[in-house]
């Protein structure tokens, strides 16, 4: 009888836990393991359902590894399509001036730190309510020359932005809360309630978010808000009550749905 691999080994128990990329997991376990015995200690962890990238320290975002660690949201593949957006519109940006932008609920700050990496010239900052999330935006965006600060939304950014905002990114939470116990386990028990829970209809923190967006944006600027494809006619009319022109993107492959916002232009 053919003798099994450890990584074979590995996979079969991480599918028997219901993972469904276990190939994949067990080779990531493995690559980060710097020992036998941490690797049987990370296969336990996620066997208890910790999130892989709260067990290895990162998640693949864009492309590069963005530090995670236990008590922050793990950045997800959808968002990505967020990140493209902000990248297409940083294109229209002047470019005589380092183009401005806050990631808005940063988590991890792997929106931010990704955009910046797509761009020549840049200030970035971030905030986030939670100590966690703020220790760890603070691996992924200081070392890319940003800042990082902790508050409610905006209370947290120097002031000084104000009005000078050229991308204003923002994936608040947005689950309502009567579906949070209907999240996989892995979001459920291990990301803390404040990334997940919008509210009733999961839109409160994205209408805070969308109400004071025209007093930071510049002359230009744009707010981009990830949100589902159910929630994004609501998310724009709050962008759209706020006084922004508001318009819904989507990669339906990526079930990703971003409301873009912009200062109404006065014409004459
Ligand atoms: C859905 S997670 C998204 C994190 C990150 N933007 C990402 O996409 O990976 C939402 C984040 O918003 C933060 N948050 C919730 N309410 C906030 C508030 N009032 N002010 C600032 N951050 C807040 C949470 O701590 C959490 O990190």
């Amino acid at each position: 009888m053919a003798t099994m691999t450890r990584g074979t080994e590995i996979a079969t128990a991480l599918r028997a836990a219901g993972c469904v990329f276990a190939e994949d997991e067990a080779q990531v376990l493995i690559d980060s393991a710097t020992h036998p015995d941490e690797l049987n200690r990370m296969v336990e962890q996620r066997v208890q359902g910790l999130p892989l990238e709260h067990i290895v320290g990162w998640a693949d975002f864009c492309g590069k590894r963005m530090a995670v660690g236990p008590g922050v949201f793990v950045p997800r593949r959808r968002t990505e399509f967020l990140v493209r957006q902000a990248a297409m519109i940083a294109t229209l940006l002047p470019t005589e001036r380092p183009a401005v932008i806050v990631d808005l609920c940063c988590g991890s700050g792997a929106i931010g730190a990704a955009l910046s990496d797509q761009l020549a010239s840049y200030r970035l900052h971030a905030t986030d309510i939670e100590a966690a999330a703020v220790a760890c935006a603070r691996r992924n965006v200081e070392p890319r020359g940003g800042r990082v600060h902790q508050g409610d939304l905006y209370d947290a950014l120097p002031r000084e932005l104000m009005g000078r905002v050229d991308v204003l990114l923002a994936n608040a939470p947005y689950v309502p809360t009567g579906y949070i116990g209907l999240m996989p386990p892995e979001a459920r028990l291990h990301e803390p309630r404040v990334a997940l829970d919008g509210g009733a209809d999961g839109l409160d923190v994205q209408r805070r978010v969308a109400r004071d967006a025209a007093t930071w944006l510049a002359p230009g600027g744009v707010l981009l808000v990830e949100t589902s494809e159910t929630q994004a006619p609501g998310t724009a009319r709050a962008l759209a009550g706020a006084g922004l022109l508001a318009s819904t993107v989507a990669d339906e492959e990526l079930g990703a749905w971003v409301v873009l916002g912009s200062v109404r232009s006065i014409s004459f």
